[in-house]
């Protein structure tokens, strides 16, 4: 009796705010949200109370014409990496727009200058907007994008989808001696560009292999970062020179945009593996292939490439020393649902005018 009591109260507890919530609907900010995010960031969103939303109710892209007319008079909007969130984008959502929340690390896909822009357009119209605050999801996927990064590092260097292809189709003769060798990460050095927190998290999964040294290189020394893995500083030429595995962990940006390429690719050794799940906007793809295909450097492992998806006939495809995966770093149950909830909260967060949990300082 008291079980049930208590549940019917609760009952009554959660449809009253519901009851209500439904009453002043139409008051409330409205919200776009660009796909079918994991349920936890929906259950948020709904259980705030605080929003109006609707969602393109898809696991493939909202197109870019729906897109447009969706968005017209948001007051916030939730978007995944293949929205392009351009001038032509924020046009078309008008003034009313104060949020925009991405799920995602990467914010490549955000003109940054544009959103600076439109903010610095409405301040000087004097229409009272706060301009447009930007929230994206870092933290949560950095286990999730280190373990895959490993993965992708160990299946490459020791050459997993050649071997499990070779016993499938008949390939498996007798024991070789040298037959499918590949490099091993003990006593190697593992070279990262761009240090960051995922750099922190490969090399710190890395380490039990018994790396001998760990490398890296950025735009300026990170020694707080560095002195958790004993992580020398070195240039770009030497990181390319002594690194013997070497994972591109860096944002895209202009500076970064294909600075993997031939004078990278060209320093490396013969038995050196690339590896790269940071964006494909950072690697010269036909340099890569040539660098592969020449010998010049080992393997490559990429989880990203230019596009997205890479055409099923991309040269890439055609090389035994080259492992792609469908940009799947973060993709754990529990990760994407940490995404979504976090992007959730900095969307519900900024539309209060509160701090986000995760903002983006532009
Ligand atoms: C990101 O969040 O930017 C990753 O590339 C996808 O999880």
């Amino acid at each position: 009796m008291w079980c049930s009591r208590t549940a019917l109260r609760r009952l009554v507890l959660q449809e009253a705010p519901l009851a209500g919530f439904q009453r002043d609907m139409s008051s409330l900010p409205r919200v776009y949200v660009t796909r079918q995010i994991p349920p936890r960031g929906l259950q948020i969103l709904r259980e705030s109370g605080q929003v109006q939303f609707e969602l393109w109710d898809s696991d493939d892209p909202v197109p870019r014409q729906e897109l447009l007319k969706k968005v017209r008079g948001c007051d916030g909007l939730l978007c995944v990496l293949t929205e392009k969130i351009d001038a032509e984008l924020l046009d078309a959502a008008g003034p009313n727009l104060k949020v925009l929340s991405t799920m995602s690390v990467g914010f490549d896909h955000l003109s940054l200058e544009e959103l600076k822009k439109s903010h610095h357009v409405i301040l000087w119209l004097c229409i009272g907007s706060r301009g447009i605050r930007v929230g994206y999801t870092p933290e949560v996927l950095t286990d999730a994008v280190a373990e895959l990064t490993v993965a992708l590092l160990l299946a490459t260097s020791r050459r997993l989808i050649e071997a499990t292809h070779e016993a499938k189709t008949g390939g498996w003769g007798t024991w070789r001696t040298l037959w499918l060798c590949g490099h091993e990460l003990a006593d190697s050095t593992v070279g990262i560009l761009g240090l960051g927190r995922i750099g922190v998290a490969i090399a710190e999964r890395l380490k039990p292999f018994k790396v001998k040294k760990f490398i890296y290189t950025d735009v300026a020394p990170r020694p707080e970062l560095a002195e958790m893995i004993q992580a020398e500083y070195v240039s770009m030429d030497e990181l390319a020179r002594r690194s013997d595995f070497l994972a591109a962990c860096c944002a895209l940006t202009p500076e970064t945009q294909g600075i993997c390429n031939k004078n990278l690719f060209s320093k490396m050794k013969s038995t050196s593996i690339f590896i790269n799940t940071s964006r494909g906007g950072v690697v010269n793809q036909e340099d890569l292939y040539e660098a592969l295909s020449t010998g010049q450097i080992a393997g490559a492992g990429l989880d990203v490439t230019v596009p997205e998806p890479l055409p099923t006939n991309h040269p890439l495809f055609t090389l035994k020393n080259c492992v792609i995966l469908p940009h799947i770093a973060s993709a754990s149950y529990t990760t994407r649902n940490a995404m979504s909830a976090l992007a959730a909260n900095n969307l519900l967060a900024g539309l209060r005018g509160e701090p986000m949990p995760k903002e983006l300082q532009l």
